[in-house]
């Protein structure tokens, strides 16, 4: 018998009908498909449409997710969404999908760890369900980026995407689910990645709107210099915390942001292509859904089993970073909760 802890109990994604290729975007840009797919792999990425927002997509990733899981709306105890294109600087985006789900007994909020977000919530998730607090857990990673990047800015809008994907936690005491988690953030370095417009420093006014200051500024090569020195130390980490060696790994899933940063940190950790996992190319960085997005797809890809050792890997805005290693499975509908579902544990 092992300790009680957080496994994975269902997955879903959504993504907007909405294709924008780098075709696309060369017509009104001065870039490139050979540019972006050289520098980046992305091929496209999808922007959601006029009439949904973050927490629009949130909470069909959300509902997808409660239906592998078989899970009732109204079991869940807390819905924690990873973001950092809410709908609202307040209420949270989770507010409005608990409500949106009729999750009527959970408790919501967000997670602003910009694209280290959804390792985050799932470490504050899992450490809910340790706790006891929580049996049930959403966690759902969404974001508009359409809405925040500057389309005349070449540097950053060609990298970005929109979506939402989820999964949902629940209380076990078998072995599966979240075995380790590490977490990092280096705020000397917030000016590599920030919207400095919009916020309390520098509310809005006529002149921040004039001067695009409430869009996305990077500096793209000390993003990924950083990017490829952390995931690789994240990912070993995290795996001796768990008692694995990287031979144990059946899959890497790290944030997906570009392909020459995944393809550096996997060349790094000596893991070949089979156990790497990649779909930048069809959306591009969709910041704190990337990984949700990217296990949804892995497992209809057939690449997650049940027992897979699976690592997370997020890195982005803060500086942050956060790691976790995962035991997938089991399918759902093999196994019961530990005890009947309900808003809180009650020993
Ligand atoms: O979630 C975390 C978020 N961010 C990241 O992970 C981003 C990390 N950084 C990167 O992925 C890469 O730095 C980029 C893809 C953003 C840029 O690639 P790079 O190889 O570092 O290019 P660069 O910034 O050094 O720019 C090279 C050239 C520049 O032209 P000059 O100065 O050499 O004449 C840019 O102006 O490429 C130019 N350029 C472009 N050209 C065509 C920049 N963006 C584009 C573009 N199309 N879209």
């Amino acid at each position: 018998m092992v300790a009680r802890r957080a496994r994975v109990a269902g997955w879903g994604k959504y993504v907007p009908a909405n294709v924008v290729t780098n075709r696309d975007l060369s017509e009104t840009l001065d870039t490139s498909d050979e540019w972006i797919r050289s520098r980046t792999g992305i091929a496209e990425r999808r922007v959601a449409g006029s009439d949904e927002a973050t927490a629009s997509m949130a909470t069909i990733a959300g509902r997808n997710a409660l239906a592998v899981a078989n899970v009732a709306a109204e079991d869940v105890d807390c819905v924690l969404v990873a973001t950092c294109t809410p709908d609202y600087s307040m209420p949270a985006t989770a507010n409005l999908v608990q409500a949106g789900l009729g999750a009527t007994r959970a408790g919501a909020c967000d997670i602003n760890a910009a694209c280290s977000g959804f390792v985050y919530a799932l470490a504050l998730g899992d450490s809910c369900i340790r706790a006891g607090l929580f049996r049930t857990v959403l966690v759902i990673g969404a974001e508009t980026f359409s809405r925040i990047v500057d389309w005349n800015d070449r540097a950053t809008c060609v990298l970005f995407g929109d979506g939402a994907g989820a999964l949902v936690l629940r209380a076990t005491d078998e072995d599966y689910g979240l075995l380790a988690t590490t977490v990092g953030s280096d705020g000397s370095r917030a000016d590599l990645l920030l919207v400095p417009g919009g916020g309390s420093r520098m509310p809005a006014s006529a002149s921040t709107i004039e001067d695009r200051l409430h869009m996305v500024r990077m500096d793209g090569r000390e993003v990924f210099r950083f990017a490829v020195g952390v995931l690789p130390r994240i990912t070993e980490q995290v795996i001796a915390a768990a008692g694995w060696t990287l031979d144990d790994v059946d899959l890497f899933v790290a944030h997906q942001a570009n392909v020459r940063i995944i393809q550096s940190a996997a060349r790094s950790l000596g893991l070949p292509d089979e156990k790497v996992y990649v779909n930048v190319h069809r959306y591009g960085n969709t910041s704190a859904a990337s990984i949700p997005i990217a296990l949804c797809e892995a497992y209809e890809e057939g690449r997650l089993h049940d027992g897979s050792a699976v690592v997370l890997a997020g890195f982005g805005s803060g500086l942050s970073w956060a790691a976790s290693a995962l035991r997938w499975g089991p399918t759902p509908g093999r196994v019961g909760l530990i005890a009947p579902p309900g808003n809180a544990f009650q020993d």
